[in-house]
């Protein structure tokens, strides 16, 4: 088979260097490795060598393969003998100055043809090429830990790269197993920007007393599917790698409102409770697994009151069928009685609110989360105001258990928790796509296999229903009056006209959950708006 580059020099045997001398072994180059540490190399090469023969241990590799793969892989004495090379990857520490020097160093030692990349996740690949004399050839080409698992890899184009060089790279990632997307030399490129969201929407929401972090990882695991919660994660990348990214990314898009770090995670760094590394993070770890706080008991309770659904709640229907099956005496009057329990299920707006906007007695009002098909969640989310008396938030919490189905009972927010983190992942996803940073269909592929989601992005904002996230952003804006939620345009306008988010998708049926019957709401007044707008621009260009 033609190998793309058959020599191949990777500069830093640290974790990811070895990792890609690893698989590019694997896919038939040769590959040099070089470090300057003197004992680096030979480690990295002994822990190659030690993963090659786990391999064909499980049967995976055959001995053959491994013979071969191992007389692939050499120890660089100095960086002259890169000049066999005809692509360098560069995996050295994680600064600019050094990884200049670096490349004007191996640019003078190797030849013009050669192709220089460097697997920085936070520098800009545009500035690494700065000091270059030929900028052309040089890319990002950035890799995840652990990379013979992380099976996709960010080729980034900085201003001046020849496109040829990055089709280069992507024939060979492909190569080596991987899957490469394009991506613009843009802080945080996709991965590392397209996840800015589920972490700083979950520490805010903490951050604003909604609920403590258990209680968030297990609503975003039971209502749609992560495999992690926000704080597991951040447990699991420690605090003194998130948090830096997080301030980084935010400050390198000048204060978008969107990437806001917390204090949460700037507190917990300075005091060295970074995670599970440390054994000390948002949970406690004995031997490595995390101490869990049991959930709390569902209430006992003696005469459950009878049950008024708004008529503005969002999958009405569902939520009557359902309180049906969980046996409750269901009230249709146009109002509540002055016993009634009293459900209402925004989109976007808190309890509060909702209760204020309907003149409903806010003693006996709770929410419901129903962004998620009742039949597709594992756990049911309900949200109290300031004013719930106990006994109601008490009979809401024993009848939606009642089929033994787990409920959070959360404070009120603007957005409850599934919502709001959702909302904050698609918006950001979409203005990615907005800004051309990727197209659509890498940064589903970047987001599933680099950050493990269980849907993209713009899938999940299609799965929910692009106008209903856009709902839930408008009521967000509304609620907490922060720039932060403003919808990107790709979204606002897909939203509006009833469009996937995703435009090879544009054909695909939305099923029923492109539009929840919900509140006469922002967004509603906000989609008027903009037809409104769109209707004066028409009609003045036709005078
Ligand atoms: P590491 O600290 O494990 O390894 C870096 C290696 O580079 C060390 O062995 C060091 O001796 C060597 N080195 C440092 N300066 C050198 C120089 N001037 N010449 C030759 N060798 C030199 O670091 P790691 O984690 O492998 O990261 C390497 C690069 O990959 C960084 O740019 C990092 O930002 C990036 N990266 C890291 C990821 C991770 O999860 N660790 C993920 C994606 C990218």
């Amino acid at each position: 088979m033609h190998i793309e580059f058959n020599c191949v020099g990777v500069v830093g045997a640290g974790a990811m260097g070895r990792g890609i001398a690893q698989i590019a072994a694997q896919a038939g180059s040769r590959v040099l490795l070089f470090d300057n540490s003197p004992t680096a190399c030979e480690k990295a090469i002994a822990a190659v060598h030690e993963q090659w023969d786990k391999l064909a241990a499980k049967g995976r590799l055959t001995p053959e393969q491994v013979q071969a793969n191992k007389s692939h892989l050499q120890i660089a004495a100095a960086l002259d003998e890169f000049k066999a090379c005809d692509l360098v990857i560069e995996a050295i520490v994680e600064r600019l100055d050094v990884k200049q020097a670096l490349f004007k160093d191996l640019e003078s030692r190797v030849d013009d043809t050669v192709v220089l990349v460097t697997n920085t996740s936070s520098l800009s690949v545009t500035a690494i090429a700065a000091a270059l004399r030929l900028p052309g050839r040089f890319a990002g080409y950035h890799f995840f830990n652990p990379v013979p698992l992380m099976k996709v890899v960010e080729v980034i184009a900085g201003l001046k790269t020849a496109p040829e060089v990055c089709a280069r790279l992507s024939r060979y990632a492909q190569q080596m197993g991987h899957q490469a997307v394009t991506a613009q030399d843009t802080p945080g490129f996709i991965v590392n920007h397209a996840g800015r969201g589920y972490g700083t929407e979950a520490l805010r929401l903490v951050s604003e007393g909604v609920c403590d972090f258990a209680t968030a990882d297990r609503i975003l695991k039971d209502q749609v599917g992560f495999r992690l919660g926000p704080f597991e994660l951040l447990d699991l990348t420690a605090l003194d790698v998130s948090h830096p990214v997080m301030e980084s990314i935010y400050r390198q898009y000048y204060d978008e409102p969107r990437y806001r770090p917390s204090v949460i995670t700037a507190q917990r760094l300075a005091g060295g409770v970074l995670g599970k590394k440390t054994g000390d993070g948002f949970y406690a770890y004995d031997e490595g697994r995390a101490r869990l706080a049991p959930e709390p008991p569902v209430p006992e309770v003696e005469s459950m009151p009878p049950v008024w659904v708004s008529t503005r709640a969002a999958r009405r229907s569902e939520l009557l069928q359902l309180l049906k099956n969980l046996g409750a005496r269901i009230e249709t009057g146009a109002s509540p009685s002055a016993q009634a329990l009293t459900i209402v299920a925004p989109l976007g707006f808190d309890v509060t609110t909702v209760a204020v906007v309907e003149r409903l007695d806010p003693a006996r009002t709770l929410g419901i989360d129903m962004l998620v098909d009742d039949q597709a969640t594992k756990r049911r989310v309900i949200a109290t105001n300031p004013a719930t008396r106990t006994d109601m938030r008490a009979a809401a919490h024993a009848l939606f258990a009642r089929d033994g189905k787990p409920v959070s009972v959360i404070r009120d927010s603007g957005g409850f928790v599934t919502q709001r983190v959702v909302a904050t992942i698609v918006n950001i996803a979409c203005d990615i796509c907005q800004q051309g940073i990727c197209s659509p269909r890498d940064l589903e592929t970047a987001v599933t296999l680099g950050l493990g989601y269980p849907l993209g992005p713009l899938a999940m904002g299609d799965r929910f229903g692009p106008a209903n996230v856009l709902e839930v952003l408008f009521n967000m804006q509304t609620v907490y009056g922060d720039p932060r939620y403003r919808p990107s345009p790709w979204l606002r306008r897909r939203g509006a006209i009833g469009l996937s988010l995703m435009p090879v998708a544009a054909n695909w049926a939305m099923g029923n959950n492109s539009k929840l019957p919900s509140y006469g709401s922002v967004a509603n007044i906000g989609l008027a708006g903009f037809t409104l707008l769109v209707v004066i621009l028409l009609s003045r260009s036709n005078v």
